[in-house]
């Protein structure tokens, strides 16, 4: 127990434990943000309209291309549904996600994925194209690049639209047939995925929240409600909005973040993201780590071994957790031997169990906001449906529990709110057919 009070103390003293985390307060400062977004005022929130309505008459035996550009992968496939509404998948190729692998211009980028689609073509003139980017939509569904992120270095495509960028590409490149492209964030196509996993399930809404590399969340809205889209004023029915959550810049940050972030490629911008999600998870730890062992909190064989690592990958922390004693496992192998190694071990695994803490808290707060500006899932044989997609979200091995742990506590005890989190299969793809057969 002497190592749980000795990494108490450190954390709350970095401000990055689970009681510098108020809930409700972070909840009511993303239900601010999200309505200054909306209206198209100053928010670290960009709520940006999709122009997509959730449908549920999806069209059958109609192929469409498909096309997912992740942070790490590039996918492309045809899909359709069957008389029953089941997606079929019938043919799928996998790539890097070009940029990956080193800086790369627009025309290049644009000419590898136009490669990668070629086969394809003549299958369908509709395509969907989940693209995991911030991105602003505009009314015809195609979309204008904010930025990179993850790692992706692409130059030249920022500010320019993504869908037109491809066709010109396909047109330079000898393709002449007519081509309608769907650009959709992939929250709204796990949304959209979601949505189709059960059909007959009574659901208030739809949420589609990701936790992988990044963070981010998509939601229902009324069309009303966005101020922003001066057009559209008066409107009924519901738009999909993606939130950009990962730029949320109101959850209260220690000095450990900030001197993380500084560090990152983008400093000050998608500090959420940083503070939470896979991406970013291991460069924070080591950075707490070896603060902690600076402070003595570790061994000295500890420090010293720490300090040659020059990369953690959030996997690693995740193995740790599971093989604490590995001899091939990063962090394990800077834990010293006999009693000093089991205490850096403690240690290790208390200040990953409160990052797991705060993460848990700060989601929760983020999906309350959601339900709270909706007004939706008050009854509980109605909740709402969250399908979850991320590798974060499903491997990290201590978030779940507590994810569960603040649902249960603040949303449906505190507030009142019910949600089922789901997960379907091939949810992005699926959804990013959905989209693609949109007329
Ligand atoms: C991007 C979002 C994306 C999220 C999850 C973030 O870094 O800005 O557009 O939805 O990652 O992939």
């Amino acid at each position: 127990m002497e190592e749980r009070h000795t990494t108490d103390r450190f954390l709350k003293k970095y401000g990055i434990h689970r009681e510098s985390i108020d809930i409700e307060e972070i909840c009511r400062h993303f239900l601010e943000e999200m309505e200054r977004g909306l209206e198209g005022r100053e928010s670290s929130l960009k709520m940006i309209p999709t122009y997509i309505t959730p449908r549920t008459d999806i069209p059958v035996e109609e192929p469409v291309l498909v096309i997912d550009a992740g942070g790490t992968n590039f996918r492309v496939a045809v899909l359709h549904f069957d008389r029953d509404g089941k997606p079929v998948t019938k043919d799928f190729k996998l790539y890097a996600m070009p940029g990956t692998g080193g800086a790369i211009n627009a025309k290049r980028f644009f000419d590898t994925i136009a490669g990668y689609l070629e086969p394809f073509l003549g299958r369908s003139r509709k395509i969907g194209f989940c693209f995991s980017y911030p991105t602003e939509i505009l009314p015809n569904r195609d979309g204008r690049l904010v930025r990179f992120c993850k790692e992706v270095q692409v130059e030249g495509v920022e500010g320019t639209l993504v869908g037109q960028g491809l066709l010109n590409t396909l047109k330079a490149r000898g393709y002449s047939g007519e081509m309608k492209i769907v650009l959709l964030n992939d929250t709204v196509a796990t949304l959209l995925g979601g949505m189709a996993v059960y059909p007959t399930r009574n659901f208030d809404s739809y949420i589609g929240f990701i936790l992988g590399t990044g963070t981010n969340t998509c939601y229902m809205e009324n069309i009303g409600d966005l101020g922003k889209l001066k057009g559209l004023a008066g409107e009924q029915g519901t738009m999909l909005v993606n939130m950009e959550a990962g730029a949320f810049g109101k959850a209260p940050r220690g000095e450990i973040d900030l001197e993380f972030d500084a560090g990152t490629i983008n400093p000050g911008e998608y500090v959420f993201e940083k503070m939470i999600s896979g991406g970013y998870q291991g460069g924070l730890f080591l950075a707490l780590v070896r603060k902690a062992a600076s402070e003595g909190l570790l061994g000295e064989k500890f420090r010293t071994r720490v300090e040659r690592i020059t990369r953690l990958e959030s996997r690693e922390m995740d193995e740790f957790l599971l093989h604490p004693y590995s001899d091939t496992n990063t962090l394990a192998r800077c834990c010293a031997a006999g009693q000093e190694g089991d205490t850096d071990r403690q240690v290790l695994y208390f200040l990953m169990d409160e990052m797991a803490e705060r993460a848990a808290k700060l989601v929760a707060a983020n999906l309350a906001a959601v339900m709270r500006k909706t007004g939706k899932g008050k009854n509980p044989c109605k909740p709402v449906c969250i399908t979850a997609e991320g590798s974060t979200f499903y491997k990290s091995r201590l978030f779940r529990g507590k994810l569960d742990f603040y649902i249960k506590t603040y949303l449906n005890e505190q507030l009142g709110f019910y949600c089922e989190l789901v997960k379907g299969e091939n949810t992005t793809l699926v959804g990013t057919a959905i989209a693609g057969l949109m007329d």
